[in-house]
């Protein structure tokens, strides 16, 4: 028989061509929000599910049997609720080390477009005007990495190398300082943020969305630094607070900032009156920054490399997170 996965409609549309060439799997089209795609789960006897970035809190699990696959298509699991998929045996598992390139580009084309307006004079011209913006290089400013995963470590290597920035990495975990030098380009790696915060031309997030990094860029971290630096956030917008962003950008405080994701997809501000999307020097793209041609195929084709090996209980071969 067929193993069959329910797949959340947008990632099925996506990765359709890679799922079809897998035939000893039967991926079915399904909902993305939980109440319905747990009704599916219970009517189709589903015992594997593959889930987009929402947050999955309770009727998911209940619905599934013990023992289920809970895949995600992608790297940030901040929507599984581990400790909930745990208690059934639940396994969860990711996608990692097959996007890094796609994001790492994406934070590094939003620096670009921060650095010399490309948004704003898109948008001016297309209303009939002709916007002069003077922007500035990327080559010798100082680049803050926050989080050197491997989303992280890549960013910095195109930044450092491709560019010419100076970078700095920071991370809670201890990192190899010569690697960081010599692999990615990472000449210094922060004590602490109090101290490289104020010298930072861009700060580019790539930090888990956990308990420990809720908005761990706030108005406190924002205060610290230069009024004339940029804000790159491609990791989760639960690391950031929106309205102490808004307040820095609106009032002078930060030159500018690009978000590609956000604390409520699609977005919406928390606070009406500040709303991110009146503001010229804010630079939005819509949760996109692993959506490419070759970072859907080959998570793609690692979420059938974890289907399989969950079908045979091989979860050594698989990509699980439990925390
Ligand atoms: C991408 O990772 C998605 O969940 O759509
Ligand atoms: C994308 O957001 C991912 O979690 O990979």
């Amino acid at each position: 028989m067929k193993l069959k996965v329910l797949v959340e409609e947008g990632i099925y549309q996506r990765s359709l061509a890679d799922f079809q060439q897998a035939g000893d799997i039967d991926f079915v089209p399904a909902a993305r929000e939980e109440k319905a795609l747990a009704e599916q789960v219970k009517s189709s006897q589903s015992a594997a599910v593959l889930l987009a970035t929402d947050k999955y809190t309770g009727p998911l699990y209940d619905a599934l049997p013990e023992g289920a696959l809970i895949a995600r298509y992608g790297v940030g699991h901040d929507g599984v609720d581990k400790a909930i998929a745990a208690k059934k045996q639940q396994h969860v598992t990711i996608t990692p080390g097959v996007l890094d390139v796609s994001v790492a580009e994406h934070a590094v084309f939003l620096m670009g477009a921060l650095a010399r307006n490309i948004a704003g004079t898109d948008a001016d011209i297309k209303k009939g005007g002709w916007l002069k913006s003077s922007g500035i290089e990327l080559k010798d400013k100082t680049l803050l990495i926050l989080g050197c995963g491997m989303i992280g470590r890549r960013t910095a290597r195109i930044a450092s190398f491709g560019f010419g920035m100076n970078v700095i990495g920071y991370d809670t975990a201890e990192l190899d300082a010569e690697q960081m030098r010599n692999e990615y380009g990472i000449g210094k790696i922060a004590a602490s943020l109090d101290e490289v915060l104020p010298v930072c031309d861009f700060v580019s997030v790539h930090l888990p969305s956990i308990e420990a990094t809720r908005d761990f860029i706030d108005a406190d971290f924002i205060s610290k630094m230069k009024p004339s630096a940029f804000i790159v956030n491609t990791a989760r917008g639960g690391v950031l607070d929106e309205a102490a962003l808004y307040d820095a950008l609106a009032g002078g405080k930060l030159a500018g900032a690009a978000l590609d994701v956000f604390k409520k997809e699609p977005y919406e501000p928390a606070q009406p009156q500040k709303d991110l999307r009146k503001l010229d020097n804010v630079v939005l793209a819509s949760h996109l920054a692993s959506s490419t041609l070759e970072a859907s195929s080959r998570m793609a084709q690692c979420v059938i490399k974890n289907i399989r090996a969950w079908a045979k209980k091989d979860y050594n071969s698989m990509n699980i997170v439990t925390e």
